[in-house]
């Protein structure tokens, strides 16, 4: 190899290194980075007021919104995890737990053919509304501490929701599901969201 090529080889190598500098400036300038005033990620978290995250940081939509596209077919599928400790149909035995029928909208820890009820429970007072059940359904021990219900809960939302239109069917007059306009904090159909009775003059059934 001679002189003149080497020569000929370096002059291609260092073309080469200059195009690819240049190629690299350009690219650079065309494509900068935007570079974020603060460093590290913006991560949207959209702030629930009560209630908290849902399981798996699925954002938590509402109960009203969850309950009006819930299944009653779902809900008794999903009960089946209950019926080790609760029978549903009228008039049905209590077993561990009480029966259900014709839970929503009434009192809690009460009647149910004398079912023995926590001190917790009874204490506790008030009418089970959608907003109460969900609550208790998705962890008993948390929404309400001493309950004697000693099931882990119901993580997800829309099997609680599924649940609850199913013993909402359970009555001989269902209560009204709660307007997804007034979702959230807002008491549904007129109740106080601690359950106090809608309608004072109306007694329990039992
Ligand atoms: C391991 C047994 C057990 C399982 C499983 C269970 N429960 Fe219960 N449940 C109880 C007991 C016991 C009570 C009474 C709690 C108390 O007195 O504190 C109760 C109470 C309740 C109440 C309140 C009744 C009232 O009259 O105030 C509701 C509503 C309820 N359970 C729904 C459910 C649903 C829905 C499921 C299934 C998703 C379920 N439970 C699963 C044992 C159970």
């Amino acid at each position: 190899m001679n002189s003149f090529e080497l020569n000929k080889i370096l002059g291609a190598v260092l073309a080469t290194c200059l195009m690819l500098l240049a190629l690299n400036i350009g690219a650079s300038a065309l494509f900068a980075p935007e570079k974020p005033e603060k460093p590290g990620y913006n991560i949207a978290v959209k702030e629930e007021g009560a209630g908290g995250p849902a399981a798996a940081g699925e954002p938590e939509k509402p109960i009203a919104v969850l309950l009006a596209s819930a299944s009653v077919e779902k809900g008794q599928a999903a009960a089946k995890q209950c019926a080790s400790c609760h029978t549903f149909e009228k008039g049905g035995p209590n077993r561990v737990g009480p029966n259900l029928y014709d839970i929503i909208g009434h009192e809690r820890g009460t009647g149910r053919g004398g079912f023995n009820f926590s001190a917790a429970m009874k204490a506790k007072g008030g009418n089970w509304s959608f907003e109460d059940l969900n609550e208790f359904l998705k962890n008993p021990r948390a929404a309400i501490p001493g309950t004697n219900m000693t099931f882990a809960g119901v993580s997800r939302d829309t099997v609680r929701a599924d649940l609850l239109v199913y013993l909402r069917s359970l009555s001989d007059s269902p209560q009204p599901l709660p307007a997804a306009a007034d979702a959230g904090a807002a008491p549904a159909n007129g109740k106080p969201a601690n359950g106090a009775p809608a309608k004072p003059g109306e007694a329990p059934k039992h």
